[in-house]
C-alpha cells in the first residue's frame, strides 16, 4: 500500500508577535524565521514518520528546491514533485504570545496542476492505494474524479475552507478529517452532533474525524463511534497541529490499526507538536510520541 499525499508545498515566513495585526496598526515581529510548511507537506511528514512509501505528489517554483530536498531527507518519494518557472507558495505567519496563528498565503507553484500531469500521476498508482488531499491546489474535483475512477481510497482534509469545498463529490471520498469549524462550514448546520447528524444522513458510507479542540476528537462511520480526550500541554506554536494529527491518524488507520489507538497516537502527536515552534519541524517522531503517552497515562 503507498499513501499519496497531492498536496501544497509552502516557504513558511513565521513572524513572533505579542499579538495579532490588526487593521490599520503596524507593529514590530521579535523573530522571523523560513521553513518548510505547507499543509501538504506537513501532512507527508507526518505520514512519514509512521510509514516508509510515502509519495509526495505536488509543485514548487524555482526558489523551492530546498523543499524536495527536506521531503527526501524525510524518505518521501519526490517523482512527482515538479519544477516550475513560478514561484513557490508562501505563507505569511504571525504566532502570537499564546500560540496562537494568522495566516496569509500565496499559492504560487501549487496551483500549477493541469491534467496530463494529474493523469500521469494516477497511471503510476492502483486500488491498493491511498490518496490524501487538503485544500490548498488548484484541480481538486479532477484529481478526486481521477482517483475514484483509479479505485484509491480517497482521505480529504478540507483545508482552508472555501466555496469550492463545499461543492466536492464526497460520495467519492473514504474519510474526512476536519475540525468543528470546517464541518459547521461544509454542513451550514450549527452544534456537533447535529453537524455529525447531518454527514451521516447525506454520506451514510463517509468515514468522519472531526476533531473538537480543548474537547479531544471523535471518530464516526456506519459501524462504531469513538471518542478521544485532548492532551493538556503548554501551546508554544499551533501551526501544523491538525496536518500532524491528519498524518498520524491516517497513515496508522490506513495500515490496519485499531481506531482508538490511531486517534491515541494522532492526538499525542498533535499535542507535541503545538509545544514547539514552527510547522513541519515541529511535527514528533514516532518514539517521541510513544514515549510522551507513557508518561501522559
Ligand atoms: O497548516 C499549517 C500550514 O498552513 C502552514 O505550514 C502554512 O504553509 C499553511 O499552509
Amino acid at each position: 500500500m503507498k499513501i499519496i499525499n497531492f498536496g501544497s508545498i509552502n516557504i513558511d515566513i513565521f513572524f513572533a508577535v505579542d499579538h495579532i495585526v490588526r487593521p490599520g496598526e503596524t507593529i514590530s515581529a521579535r523573530s522571523i524565521e523560513k521553513r518548510a510548511g505547507g499543509k501538504g507537506l506537513n501532512q507527508s511528514i507526518a505520514l512519514a514518520k509512521n510509514s516508509d512509501s510515502v509519495y509526495h505528489v505536488g509543485n514548487i517554483g524555482i526558489d523551492g528546491k530546498f523543499l524536495a530536498e527536506y521531503l527526501e531527507n524525510e524518505k518521501i518519494n519526490t517523482e512527482f514533485v515538479r519544477e516550475s518557472k513560478s514561484l513557490t507558495g508562501n505563507a505569511l505567519i504571525q504566532v502570537d504570545d499564546k500560540g496562537e496563528n494568522s495566516i496569509v498565503l500565496y499559492k504560487g507553484a501549487n496551483f500549477g496542476n493541469d491534467k496530463d500531469f494529474v493523469d500521469r500521476v494516477f497511471g503510476h498508482f492502483n486500488k491498493n492505494d491511498i490518496l490524501v488531499l487538503q485544500n490548498e491546489i488548484n484541480m481538486m474535483d479532477y484529481i478526486i474524479d481521477k482517483a475514484y475512477e483509479k479505485g484509491l481510497k480517497i482521505v480529504l482534509n478540507p483545508s482552508p475552507i472555501t466555496e469550492e469545498v463545499k461543492k466536492f463529490d464526497y460520495d467519492k471520498i473514504d474519510m474526512v478529517v476536519l475540525n468543528e469549524h470546517e464541518a459547521k462550514a461544509i454542513s451550514g448546520r450549527e452544534g456537533i452532533d447535529d453537524n455529525i447528524r447531518y454527514f451521516k444522513e447525506t454520506y451514510p458510507k463517509l468515514k468522519l474525524v472531526i476533531t473538537l479542540g480543548k474537547e479531544g476528537s471523535i471518530y464516526i462511520s456506519e459501524e462504531e463511534t469513538i471518542r478521544q480526550k485532548a492532551k493538556k500541554v503548554k501551546a508554544v506554536d499551533s501551526t501544523g497541529a491538525g496536518d500532524t494529527f491528519t498524518g498520524y491518524f491516517v497513515a496508522n488507520f490506513y495500515q490496519g490499526k485499531k481506531v482508538k489507538d490511531c486517534l491515541e497516537l494522532a492526538t499525542s502527536a498533535s499535542a507535541l507538536s503545538v509545544t514547539k515552534k514552527g510547522a513541519s519541524v515541529s511535527i514528533p517522531s514516532l518514539s517521541e510520541v510513544e514515549e510522551f503517552m507513557k508518561e501522559s497515562l
